[in-house]
């Protein structure tokens, strides 16, 4: 089955492992002695973890779209780990936080709060279809968590089908339907029962289905559901953050072959649900409706961790399991800024914005960016906007453009080794935007000598 073609650009390089002699050249000319002194604290208590800890720098603030180092440079973060499509620290959520604080902080279990139930109804009244029953937990991949034991619970099965390169959270649960060599690699056993199957992504298509996709991978879920003959769920992204968007009918067709052979549709909107790609739920864009959509991130504001499913009233039939059973799952704090940041996103037109300001960006990125050889590719999702790198030495130009760009006061990500992703704030201003773009052309004409 998982006959890769060889000479595909490698999957393996995950685009947070820094390259360390760029990530060293930036500390060495950026970070003062004070930063320097917190990082070895850091460094000394936390166990150090790829990705994550020794860090790259330290914090001291973070409002709308800038975050500010501990030296007082200001940085537009379109990294922000999905979680500001409002921006940072928005008043409005601080506001409702404090007053949620100074009335009724906790919640113990066995006990409900009128922001959770609040927050539950709001989301229900903004799903289609019969997305009515809610789980709240406190991070995305419990989430993930809860979404694939419920569906074992309904289904009487345990496989899945999810998709490689795809994440889905770090825990063992999630890294066995996640497809990321990096989480996978050396993991020991994961769980069983998770095939995998490629992606649509014309860019690594096995199937060499080209730069169009011939939807032969849609076709194969259906191949392997039928051979299978159990399976509980198909697991994917709707649209893996990059961003790579699959064609219209992709997701009809794998609806209808979920339907086909009993198992259910669990798309995981953890980065991009909420308005980022110009609708508040992503699976809007395809007409069809999942069984469970997970969310998270933005949920909580940007401040509260805080996540959850909704699925569909006909599977509420777990009512003997603790499907979730978390400290923190009503956390009324933690709702009341959910609630609050969904009024935002309502009250200040965020999700028509990204639908808007997302395609007027779009277009004067590639005008900027046309000139530059470096440049492969400029696309998007909404407000979910990915430059490719190309060239032969891609990897080390994208690392080198991305710390060129944090000199001059842009924090963002780059993803599979090649490709910067930016995810800013959908209310982030016009003025804001030309800043980051000019950054970006300097660092690329930086980059490339021009
Ligand atoms: C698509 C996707 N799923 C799940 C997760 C896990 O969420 P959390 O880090 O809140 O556990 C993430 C986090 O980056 C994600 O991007």
């Amino acid at each position: 089955m998982r006959q890769v073609d060889p000479t595909l650009p490698s999957l393996r390089t995950e685009g947070d492992i820094n390259l360390t002699s760029h990530r060293a050249a930036f500390q060495a000319a950026h970070i003062g002695p004070a930063t320097q002194a917190l990082l070895a604290e850091d460094a000394a208590c936390f166990l150090h973890q790829a990705m994550s800890t020794p860090c790259l720098n330290a914090l001291r603030g973070a409002q709308g779209a800038w975050i500010e180092d501990l030296e007082g440079r200001r940085y537009l973060d379109f990294h922000g780990n999905n979680v500001h499509q409002i921006g940072f620290g928005h008043p409005r959520v601080i506001a409702a936080i404090k007053e949620q604080l100074d009335g009724f902080s906790f919640c113990s279990r066995r006990y409900t709060n009128e922001p959770a139930v609040r927050l539950a109804q709001k989301l229900v009244s903004l799903a289609p279809g019969d997305l009515r029953r809610v789980l709240f937990t406190p991070g995305g991949t419990s989430a993930i968590g809860i979404a694939l034991k419920l569906a074992r619970a309904a289904t009487g099965r345990f496989k899945t089908i999810s998709m490689w390169d795809a994440f889905h959270g770090a825990s063992l649960d999630a890294i066995s339907i996640g497809g990321e060599y990096a989480f996978r690699h050396n993991a020991g056993p994961l769980l069983p029962g998770c095939e995998h199957v490629p992606p649509p992504d014309p860019s690594h298509c096995p199937f060499r289905c080209g730069t169009t996709c011939n939807r032969a991978c849609a076709d194969y879920i259906e191949y392997v559901l039928e051979h299978e003959g159990d399976v509980a769920a198909v697991v994917a992204e709707t649209v893996r953050n990059v961003p790579v968007i699959p064609p219209p009918d992709y997701w009809q067709r794998i609806r209808a072959a979920c339907d086909k052979h009993g198992a259910l549709l669990i798309l995981d909107e953890i980065p991009i649900g909420m308005g980022r790609t110009g609708r508040f739920f992503a699976f809007e864009h395809f007409g069809i409706t999942p069984d469970i959509v997970v969310l998270g991130k933005g949920l909580g504001g940007g401040i509260f961790p805080l996540a959850g499913i909704l699925a569909r009233e006909a599977l509420n039939v777990a009512a003997e399991k603790s499907l979730g059973h978390y400290t923190h799952e009503k956390n009324p704090a933690a709702c009341a800024a959910g609630l609050a940041t969904i009024e935002v996103i309502e009250d200040e037109k965020l999700v028509e914005r990204a639908a808007t300001l997302g395609a007027k960006t779009v277009e004067d990125l590639r005008r900027r960016l046309a000139p530059h050889r470096l440049v492969r590719e400029v696309r998007e999702f909404g407000f979910l906007l990915g430059v490719e790198i190309g060239g032969p030495a891609a990897v080390d130009a994208a690392e080198r453009i991305m710390y060129a760009c944090m000199r001059r006061g842009l924090s963002f990500k780059v993803s599979k080794g090649t490709v910067l992703t930016f995810a800013p704030p959908l209310n982030i201003t016009e003025s804001e935007l030309d800043q980051a773009w000019t950054m970006l052309e300097g660092a690329i004409r930086e980059v490339s000598g021009k």
